[in-house]
C-alpha cells in the first residue's frame, strides 16, 4: 500500500498541513524541530494507534487545541481509501473510514507502516518496555485485534493494581482479598492471549531477521529471539534472569506464579506476574546483545528488527507492502550501513525518509523531495508526475471525512519561496552538490 495523501489538522506543530506522497522513494527535508518526525507520527499512529515517541495522546494534540485530526487517502493497489482519525485530548479518539464513523481499532486494517528511527536503537539497548512496545507495535500491525487484547489487558491490570494497592493501605495480607480471584481470571485470560500471540510473533520474526541482519551487517552473527516470560519465573524487571525452559500450559503457569506471589503482591500493591513484565531477549553470537553488542551490532540487530518487520508484513498481508518511513536514521549509520539500507529498502511500493542534511540520503532514495520549514510543508511538485490529480484528490479527502473543522486546506506558500516549491529535484540537488 501507499499514502497518497497525508493531511492534519492541529496536529503537533502543524496548524494544518497537506502532504502529497508518491509512489517509491519520497524524502522530508527540514532543519532539526522543524516537524519533519512529527509527520511520521501521524502516519505511524494511524498503523498502530500510538506514538513511538510517547505512550499517550494527548502531546499530540498542537499546543492550545483540544483534538487533532489525521487523515490519509491510501492506495491499495487500484483502490482508495480514505482514513480519519480525531485524537481528543479529553474522551475517546473518533475514527472514519471512508467517511464512516468507525472504531478506531479498525485503522491498523488499512495503513501498514514500518518505522525506522533513531530511538531503534533503544529497542536493543533500553528497559525490557522497549522492546515489548515494539513487538505489541508488530502485533497491532499483523493481527489488529489484539489491539483491544492489549487494551483490555492494561485496563485490567490498572484494575488489579489498585486493588492491591487499597489492601495494602488496609493491611490485608495473604489469602485475605478474595475479590482478586475475579481479576486473575481475566488477567490470564488475556495475558495468556497475549503472550502466545507474543510468542509466534518472535518464532516467525527468527528467520527474516536472521536474513536480515546478515545483509545489513554483512556478516552472520546467528541472531536469536527468546522471550524470557514472567509466568516461567523470570523477571527481567527486577533483573532476575529466566530460569531454565520449562514447559506447560501458558495459562496455569500464570494461575500458579499468580498464587505463588500473592502475599509478594501484597506487599509491594503491583502485579509482579504477566506480559507487562516480559521481555525479548536478543542475542547475538549466543550472547545477549544487551551489554555485550557493540555499536554497529546493536544498529545491527535494530534495523533487522525492522526489516524483518516490514518482510513479515510484506509476506502476510493482503494489502501489500507496508509503507517504510525512515525518519532520520542514516545521520547516525556509517558509510556501509547506509548503503546497504538503502539498497534494502528502495524496493518497497513507498519509502518516506527524513533528513537534516540532503547529503547524507543515498541516491536510489533521494526523490520528491519536500522541505519542511516550521510545521509548513514546501511541496515540489513535479509537473510530470501529474501534480493535477495530487491537487484534487486532496480536496477529496477533506470531502469525504464530514469534517468539524472547516476544512485543513493547505495554505500552500506560494508566494514567498517560489523557488523551493517550484525547483525541481535535480535542481535542489544541483544546488546542494
Ligand atoms: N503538541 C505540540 N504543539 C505544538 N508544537 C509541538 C507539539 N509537539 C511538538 N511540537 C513542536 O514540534 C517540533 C518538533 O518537531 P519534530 O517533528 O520532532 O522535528 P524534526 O523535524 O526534528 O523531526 C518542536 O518545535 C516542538 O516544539
Ligand atoms: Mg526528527
Amino acid at each position: 500500500m501507499i499514502v497518497e495523501h497525508l493531511s492534519l489538522v492541529d496536529f503537533r506543530n502543524y496548524a494544518t498541513a497537506d502532504l502529497a506522497l508518491h509512489r517509491g522513494p519520497n524524502v522530508l527535508v527540514g532543519r532539526n524541530g522543524q516537524g519533519k518526525t512529527n509527520l511520521a507520527e501521524a502516519v505511524v499512529f494511524l498503523a498502530t494507534l500510538g506514538s513511538h515517541r510517547v505512550s499517550s495522546d494527548a502531546p499530540m494534540v498542537r499546543d492550545g487545541q483540544e483534538y487533532a485530526i489525521i487523515r490519509a487517502r491510501l492506495a491499495h493497489g487500484e483502490r482508495r481509501v480514505l482514513v480519519e482519525v480525531q485524537l481528543n485530548k479529553q474522551g475517546s479518539n473518533k475514527a472514519r473510514i471512508n467517511g464512516s464513523p468507525s472504531k478506531a481499532n479498525e485503522l491498523p486494517r488499512y495503513a501498514h507502516v514500518v518505522l525506522f528511527a533513531p530511538e531503534d536503537l533503544q529497542i536493543v539497548r533500553g528497559d525490557p518496555s522497549a522492546r515489548r512496545r515494539f513487538v505489541d507495535q508488530l502485533l497491532i500491525q499483523r493481527t489488529p485485534r489484539m489491539s483491544s487484547v492489549l487494551a483490555d489487558y492494561d485496563r485490567v491490570l490498572k484494575q488489579r493494581n489498585a486493588l492491591l494497592k487499597s489492601a495494602r493501605a488496609r493491611g490485608i495480607k495473604g489469602e485475605g482479598l478474595s475479590t482478586l480471584d475475579v481479576w486473575d481470571d481475566k488477567l490470564v485470560a488475556l495475558g495468556s492471549e497475549i503472550i502466545a500471540a507474543r510468542q509466534r510473533l518472535a518464532a516467525d520474526l527468527q528467520r527474516p531477521v536472521a536474513d536480515a541482519y546478515a545483509s545489513i551487517a554483512g556478516e552472520d552473527h546467528s541472531p536469536q529471539l527468546d522471550w524470557a516470560l514472567s509466568v516461567r519465573g523470570a523477571d527481567p524487571e527486577d533483573g532476575v534472569d529466566a530460569p531454565a525452559e520449562t514447559s506447560g500450559d501458558i495459562a496455569e503457569m500464570f494461575h500458579a506464579a499468580l498464587r505463588e506471589k500473592r502475599s509478594n503482591e501484597l506487599e509491594r500493591g503491583l502485579t509482579l506476574t504477566g506480559p507487562h513484565r516480559d521481555d525479548l531477549i536478543l542475542r547475538v553470537r549466543s550472547l545477549p546483545v544487551k551489554g555485550y553488542a557493540s555499536h554497529g551490532e546493536s544498529w545491527s540487530i535494530a534495523l533487522a528488527l525492522r526489516l524483518a518487520s516490514a518482510e513479515l508484513l510484506r509476506s502476510e498481508s493482503p494489502a501489500g507492502d507496508p509503507v517504510l518511513i525512515l525518519d532520520d536514521v542514516f545521520a547516525e549509520l556509517d558509510a556501509d550501513r547506509r548503503q546497504r539500507l538503502a539498497a534494502l529498502t528502495a524496493g518497497y511500493e513507498q519509502v518516506v525518509v527524513t533528513a537534516a542534511v540532503e547529503e547524507d540520503i543515498p541516491a536510489v532514495l533521494h526523490a520528491h523531495v519536500v522541505r519542511i520549514t516550521a510545521g509548513t510543508i514546501s511541496d515540489e511538485r513535479d509537473p510530470s508526475t501529474g501534480s493535477g490529480t495530487q491537487v484534487g484528490a486532496g480536496s477529496e479527502v477533506q470531502g469525504g471525512s464530514g469534517s468539524e473543522t472547516p476544512g485543513a486546506v493547505d495554505s500552500e506558500p506560494d508566494g514567498a519561496t517560489v523557488s523551493e516549491v517550484q525547483g525541481t529535484v535535480e535542481q535542489e540537488e544541483a544546488t546542494h552538490d
